[in-house]
């Protein structure tokens, strides 16, 4: 019997953990081959328990690194300091990250003091600007170079790898894992609270609004508030279904737009299943998420980005996504249009699946057991190949069970 290589998956934030639930579980699955350990820093701890909870993860450790105002210094040093002694006790075979944050950086940063090779869930995204996503773009190019094994979710995140000097066999174009959990979520039955419910009764067309990004806190934010409360002010058969982020300097924004305006309806962050199937019923989605701008397309539903540029270009390409920036009449003029004009909607409301299959995490965990010798490459992910549907969403729970 071989001996297994140990897996050793870091994560912190909400999107992370969404991200590499599945690929969790495919490492689980893989026992007999596989020792699987998972590190949470818990750089969110409510946003992050969510995630965990919903997809049943117990972590093997949980640094605990989250606090109130917390700035990157502050959680890049208990990630490293955290890591520490953990990979010091564990010392796996590989550790792999997810994305762009903090919490990615540092843990690669980590295994690489530890020289513990590093793998890359969703590798490979750039806008080329330093500071758009700040400090997200630095932090993913900063990962790269960390890396031994990228999973690049599309071809074009895989150009982009190539360009910086990566070789070519460390690359593996797997489909982004966003689209395993929005698969296996839709399939489950959702709890939807009544009030949330009520947007959808009381109202005509729903508009699912989610806002952090770090580069649009304070104006750009107020911004976008406003030109929501003018297009609620101007179409009485709208609402707006708004999971406010944690940050409080997001809802110091939104307590001074939005909060207590007729057809907003704001609520605590929204459990996965709940916000997929939100998303799913909206009839448009406004968002500056990287998650939520790769599951939009895939429920057909048309997203406007409300940022200036996009590390994911292909929905862009496709015509189901668009970037309008946070200017106020631009934001407006952009949700407007699809209200007014059908023709034009339904030019946005295509179901595409750029970002994946549903496949992503079987490919990356044979991908890493095709690095330690143990399995052929994977075939790639091809989104030409194969028209892949979406399953239809679950009924709801009902109220009384
Ligand atoms: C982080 C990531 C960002 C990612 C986002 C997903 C960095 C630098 N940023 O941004 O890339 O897109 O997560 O949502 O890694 N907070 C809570 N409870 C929570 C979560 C956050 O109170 O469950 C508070 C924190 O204490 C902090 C603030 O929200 O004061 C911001 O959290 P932080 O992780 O630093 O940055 P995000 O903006 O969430
Ligand atoms: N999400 C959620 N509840 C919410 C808002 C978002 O479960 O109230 C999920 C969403 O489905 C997506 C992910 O969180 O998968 C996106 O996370 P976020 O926008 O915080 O981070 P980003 O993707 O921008 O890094």
């Amino acid at each position: 019997m071989e001996k297994k290589i140990k897996i050793l998956s870091v994560f912190g934030t909400r999107p992370e953990a969404i991200k590499m639930a599945t690929v969790v579980r495919e490492l689980q699955d893989q026992s007999d081959a596989i020792e699987s350990k998972v590190v949470v820093t818990a750089q969110h701890r409510e946003m992050l328990d969510q995630v965990l909870r919903v997809f049943a993860i117990k972590p093997d450790y949980d640094l605990g690194v989250m606090k109130p105002g917390q700035d990157l210094f502050d959680v890049t040093g208990a990630v490293l300091a955290g890591l520490k002694p953990i990979l010091d006790r564990e010392r796996p075979d590989m550790l792999v990250v997810q994305g762009d944050t903090t919490t990615t950086f540092a843990g690669a940063l980590a295994a690489f003091y530890f020289q513990i090779p590093v793998g890359h869930v969703e590798a490979g995204l750039r806008t080329y600007e330093k500071y758009a996503p700040f400090p997200e773009e630095i932090n993913r190019v900063m990962t790269t170079h960390l890396a031994d094994l990228h999973f690049a979710p599309t071809s074009q995140a895989r150009e982009a790898l190539l360009k910086e000097g990566v070789t070519a066999e460390r690359v593996f174009v797997t489909g982004n894992p966003v689209i395993d959990a929005l698969h296996l979520a839709l399939q489950r039955p959702y709890h939807m609270e009544p009030e949330l419910e009520r947007a959808f009764t009381e109202n005509k067309r729903v508009i699912l609004l989610t806002t952090h990004r770090r580069e649009n806190l304070g104006s750009p934010l107020q911004e976008i508030y406003l030109a929501l409360r003018n297009l609620l002010y101007n179409y009485p058969d709208l609402a707006v279904v708004f999971p406010v982020h944690k940050n409080p300097k997001v809802r110091q924004e939104v307590a001074q737009v939005l909060q207590g305006l007729p057809r907003v309806y704001l609520t605590e962050p929204l459990d996965y299943l709940p916000f997929i199937n939100v998303e799913n019923r909206a009839y448009l989605v406004l968002t500056d998420s990287g998650g939520v701008q790769e599951e939009a397309p895939a429920l057909g539903k048309p997203v406007l980005v409300l940022r200036d540029v996009t590390e994911r270009p292909e929905a862009v390409a496709f015509g189901t996504a668009k970037l309008v920036g946070t200017n106020r009449h631009q934001v407006e003029e952009n949700v407007a249009r699809l209200l007014d004009s059908r023709e034009a909607y339904d030019a946005m409301a295509n179901a595409v699946n750029p970002y994946g299959d549903g496949q992503a995490a079987p490919r990356i965990v044979q991908a890493i057991r095709s690095y330690f010798n143990q399995a052929p490459p994977p075939e790639e992910f091809r989104p030409e190949s194969k028209r892949y549907q979406m399953p239809e969403a679950r009924a709801q729970i009902p109220e009384n069970d």
